[in-house]
């Protein structure tokens, strides 16, 4: 058996029909909006990469430096043999934890982008020779059918992005990894933290732009693939943080009023001057929030780890 396998759980045509379906549901309602997962053509891979380097943008430099010097107690921890990350993308913060992990068979990197996933399986493999690499392309949202593995299994969903869903999403989404682990096995939360609103705000809207440019992209997106005429120019960039909600939200807001054509939906959409599209929440989580949430799914945290500064924590949760 070839020590890399990809398997596709998503037809080739899902992300097109996929992505009909949020840009119709999402700009014929009001408020307007459209769902965070759109922003990642290439491009705005290639974006998000570049605001992950942004002064601003501290959550990754937060949890790679929990990873760096933590590894060694999640593998002490779990004794995973084998890994599985959600939303693996580039899979980079992963070498702390394969390199980590003495035990490890197999590393499951699951995400909606082939090529993201055929990229760094074969990175991973030139390093790793030994590791078996089972690759799923499949939305992480959706319930997941995993490849027969030894245990005991290590989940991992990294970066934050937990916080892009809304908290019913959320709830559905840990009932569904808890649905993924026996006893034995454990989940590794990455969380970004509440923290002072001129921070957070800062670093969803930087000083260089990179953001804004990233959050404009989901309009080429549209453009693009649904043959629509968005006037990017006519849109800008507004990041606000959510009090109450204790989320930071992304919107793009319309200059002058505009009628876009949506030429692959056979739509119109009509914009105000000033009207926005809420483009992605991104939610700040508690210690005592993260806890009654994975309690509510059926998970138990046992522990909990901040960087130095305490802006981002890193979490591990056994079942039972
Ligand atoms: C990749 C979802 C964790 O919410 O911070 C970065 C995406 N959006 N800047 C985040 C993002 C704006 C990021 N996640």
């Amino acid at each position: 058996m070839s020590p890399f396998q990809l398997t596709r759980t998503l037809p080739e045509d899902a992300t097109s029909a996929a992505l009909r379906t949020d840009v119709r549901r999402g700009l014929t309602r009001s408020p307007k909006e459209l769902p965070p997962k759109w922003f990642y053509d290439a491009r705005g891979s290639e974006l998000f990469e570049e605001i992950t380097r942004l002064p601003e943008y501290y959550p990754t430099r937060a949890e790679r430096e929990i990873l760096a010097c933590r590894a060694g107690d999640i593998a002490a921890a779990t004794g995973a043999r084998t890994l599985v990350e959600l939303g693996s993308g580039s899979s980079e913060k992963t070498g702390f934890l394969l390199d980590a992990l003495p035990e490890l068979h197999s590393y499951v990197p699951v995400d909606v982008s082939g090529s993201a996933l055929t990229g760094a399986g074969e990175a991973l493999l030139a390093d790793r020779p030994g590791l078996h690499v089972h690759a799923l392309i499949a939305d992480f949202t959706r319930v997941l059918a995993l490849p027969e593995t030894p245990g005991p299994r290590l989940v991992a969903f990294l970066g934050g992005t937990v916080g892009n869903l809304l908290p019913g999403e959320r709830a559905d989404f840990l009932r569904s990894v808890r649905a993924l682990l026996a006893p034995g096995d454990a989940l590794l939360l990455g969380t970004d933290l509440v923290k002072d609103e001129r921070v957070l705000v800062a670093a969803y809207d930087d000083a260089a732009g990179v953001t804004a440019d990233f959050n404009r992209n989901v309009l080429a997106v549209v453009n693009r693939e649904l043959e629509a005429d968005f006037p990017l120019g006519n849109f800008d960039h507004v990041a606000v943080w959510n009090d109450r909600e204790e989320w930071i939200e992304m919107r793009l807001r319309a200059r002058e009023r505009a009628n876009v054509k949506i030429r692959g939906l056979d739509l119109v959409v009509p914009f105000e001057a000033g009207e926005e599209i809420r483009t992605e929440v991104s939610a700040k989580f508690r210690r005592e929030g993260v806890r009654s949430e994975l309690a509510a799914a059926g998970m138990r945290l046992t522990e909990w780890w901040t960087d130095a500064q305490g802006r981002f924590a890193v979490s591990l949760s056994a079942v039972g």
